[in-house]
């Protein structure tokens, strides 16, 4: 009886944190050995990727897809090698890292699978076109993304939305269905429920849908005011609704993720600031092992980016660079947001243009 007690202690003494530090000084040696190596797998993923995303041709296509195999068969041989460390007990920082580090990959057929048709969906995204009536047809950028910026004539905005989802949403759908299925299977292969796991996953946050829901209510009154004023002042142009929803075709976008084209206005001049704030994050964590040269989740990485965006857009900032003739008279204000800091923007924006 005693001796069974004892033995309890001892596995929940173990499983509670004590370091085997044989294991973690091979982990971490494995680790090493993994870093080294992928610092010249993926460099050459990111460069091949980067002169398909610049540069769309078939021969940019099949380079692509060439690394993607590479890629992924150098993955699974080292989360195969992972796999005898996962039940030791090692730092909770070796352990957090080599999660990261190391995930199962599909088998050969479905990774290529899935490869191509990651690259068959962006194929579409990039190249579609839309044809209004009587007019030549257009891509994305610069024409139909100007349209969607200046148009005000509601039947031409409905022509280019529906037109864009005809010829883009409609195509990628089969491909999207068939990409779910492969993200589900290898979430399951990595002990997840399915490829929404596997993605709230990455947050390392207890209870993170509870979160974000709570993190909506909060914010939702603020909202629900800044819906009701940009009705307001849409039903300027447009006849709508005014209690109901927004129609998506009157916002000014058609919801590009995409290379971008930058134009002289302030809405660019914020999106450069907010993508040179991911490329600030970037430096700050080059000097990382490379599993870490990363954002601590995707979420953190935008909120860098806004973050710099809006102090681009600060009075004091504006006035700083000359696109403010006037300095603010205080030092800037604190707590609500008034309406003389969004003139300060517009303002700007008139310079620019
Ligand atoms: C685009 O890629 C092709 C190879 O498919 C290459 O010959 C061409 O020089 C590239 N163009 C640019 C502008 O890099
Ligand atoms: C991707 O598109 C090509 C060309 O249209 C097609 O031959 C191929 O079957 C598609 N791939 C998949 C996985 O559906
Ligand atoms: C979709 O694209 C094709 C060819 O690029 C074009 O002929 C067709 O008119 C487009 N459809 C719409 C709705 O614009
Ligand atoms: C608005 O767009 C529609 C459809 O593209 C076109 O037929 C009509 O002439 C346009 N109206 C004006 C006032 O430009
Ligand atoms: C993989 O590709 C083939 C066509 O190339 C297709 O028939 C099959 O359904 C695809 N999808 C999945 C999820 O395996």
């Amino acid at each position: 009886m005693l001796f069974v007690v004892a033995v309890a202690v001892v596995a929940v003494v173990v499983s509670c944190g004590e370091v085997d530090w044989g294991a973690e000084e091979e982990a971490v040696k494995l680790l090493n050995d993994y870093h080294k190596e992928a610092a010249q797998v993926l460099h050459n993923y990111i460069k091949v990727s980067w002169d398909y995303n610049t540069n769309i041709t078939d021969y940019n296509n099949e380079r692509q897809k060439e690394a993607s195999s590479r890629t992924r068969r150098f993955n699974d041989k080292w989360s195969k090698r992972s796999r005898d460390f996962v039940d030791l007990d090692l730092t909770s920082d070796t352990r957090r890292m080599m999660r990261k580090a190391f995930q199962m990959e599909l088998n050969e057929e479905d990774g290529k699978n899935l490869s191509q048709i990651l690259s068959n969906m962006s194929t579409i995204y990039s190249t579609a076109q839309v044809c209004l009536q009587g007019q030549q047809c257009m891509e994305l950028d610069p024409e139909l993304t100007n349209i969607m910026a200046n148009s005000r004539n509601y039947s031409q905005l409905v022509e280019v939305w529906e037109g864009w989802r005809k010829n883009v949403s409609r195509k990628i759908k089969p491909y999207y269905l068939q990409y779910l299925e492969l993200m589900n299977e290898k979430a399951k292969l990595n002990d997840f429920s399915d490829a929404g796991q596997m993605w709230r996953n990455e947050y390392e946050t207890e209870g993170f849908e509870e979160a974000m829901e709570e993190l909506y209510r909060e914010i939702r009154p603020l909202y629900n005011l800044v819906h009701a004023y940009v009705r307001k002042r849409l039903r300027e142009h447009y006849q709508i609704d005014p209690r109901g929803a927004l129609p998506a075709c009157v916002l000014g976008d058609i919801w590009g993720r995409i290379k971008m084209c930058t134009q002289v206005t302030m809405d660019d001049l914020q999106v450069a600031h907010h993508e040179l704030g991911h490329v600030q994050y970037f430096m700050q964590y080059a000097h990382l092992p490379l599993t870490y040269r990363d954002g601590a989740n995707g979420g953190f990485h935008e909120a860098i980016g806004e973050l710099v965006g809006a102090v681009m857009e600060t009075p004091q900032h504006l006035n700083k660079v000359g696109l403010l003739p006037h300095p603010p008279s205080g030092p800037g204000h604190e707590g609500p947001l008034h309406t003389c800091d969004l003139h300060g923007s517009e303002e700007a924006g008139r310079v620019l243009a």
